[in-house]
């Protein structure tokens, strides 16, 4: 925890303060100083870094100590890398600072327990953007303090999918895609005794959400390997999703019955249809010679049958 300031004067507040405020800080202290402590706290903020999911709610809450009513003071909550207003309560002078335009409307400031310095603030649809420092600042007419924290933000995306192609000779493609991650999530290939194995590629993107993708590959010899596994971890939350394919159950054209029986069904059809074709040529060239005569100028005018059938016979050997 930073950001504590035990000598007032000398350092002065963060942001848009004019020296003027220093000056009447300092007399406000020499009228004070007889019962040095009495307006001194300190900020405590959240002591681990706070968990945001994407797109729930996060609460930072803050508070006194010694415990006292803040009902009067300034209350803030900025970032520090960029800085910016995220929230601020509190009826001062100081209108300098504009909340950052990103959290309008995504802020309450819950001051339930306010007159026991204890206030938090909740950010409704947490966006990847949120992560980062934060600092709450308490400001008494007489004495300031904040806390640092971090808001580490976070989502675990879908259950992996696989594509499974053939590679070179004895060798199968394997790709493995996730997206919906958020920090950049960890990918592993695992063989069937959970040892890990060496992507061929491996490719993380930003989508349009914020989120990750991250598409790996991997090159498998067919007959090695029995079970390959792609797990995605989100490290953050230590959550992760699996999918994972046995090797053996994959079938592909060279070692698949049910393509070698197709194959050999549209052999029979094709070579019947031929047959059938020819016959009814057969048939049909003896009927156009008897009807030669009354058929003439219709023949003549249009492709017969006959013709068709002349053409179709000098093409098949
Ligand atoms: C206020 O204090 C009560 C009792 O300690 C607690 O249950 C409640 O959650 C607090 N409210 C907030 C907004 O922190």
């Amino acid at each position: 925890m930073g950001g504590q300031k035990s000598d007032l004067p000398a350092l002065g507040p963060p942001a848009g303060m004019q020296p003027l405020r220093v000056d009447l800080r300092t007399l406000l202290l020499l009228v004070l100083l007889p019962c040095p402590g009495a307006w001194q706290f300190h900020v405590i903020g959240p002591r681990a870094p706070v968990i945001a999911l994407v797109g729930e709610e996060a609460v930072l809450s803050c508070q006194l100590n010694p415990s006292m009513d803040a009902q009067n003071m300034e209350v803030r909550w900025y970032r520090t890398d960029p800085f910016g207003l995220v929230h601020r309560y509190g009826t001062s002078w100081n209108k300098i600072e504009e909340q950052k335009p990103e959290y309008q409307g995504r802020t309450e400031f819950l001051k339930e327990n306010i007159t026991k310095g204890h206030v938090a603030l909740r950010i409704h649809r947490i966006q990847p953007s949120d992560g980062g420092e934060y600092v709450c600042f308490f400001e008494s007419s007489t004495y300031y303090n904040d806390a640092t924290f971090q808001v580490l933000v976070t989502v675990s995306g879908m259950v992996p999918h696989f594509l499974i192609e053939p590679g070179n000779r004895q060798e199968i493609k394997l790709t493995c895609t996730s997206m919906g991650w958020y920090p950049e999530p960890e990918l592993q290939w695992r063989d069937h005794q959970g040892l890990h194995l060496t992507p061929a590629s491996e490719t993380k993107t930003i989508e349009e959400s914020g989120l990750f993708r991250v598409e790996s590959s991997l090159t498998v010899d067919k007959s090695s390997t029995a079970k390959v596994s792609c797990v995605v971890r989100n490290l953050i939350l230590n959550v992760e999703k699996e999918v994972h394919v046995s090797l053996a159950d994959t079938l592909f054209p060279m070692d698949c019955p049910w393509i070698v029986g197709l194959v050999i069904i549209l052999f029979l059809l094709a070579t019947a249809t031929i047959i059938i074709v020819l016959l009814v040529c057969v048939r049909k060239s003896k009927g156009s010679l008897k009807k030669k005569h009354g058929k003439l100028r219709e023949d003549y005018d249009r492709p017969s049958v006959h013709e068709l059938c002349w053409i179709i016979m000098s093409i098949i050997p």
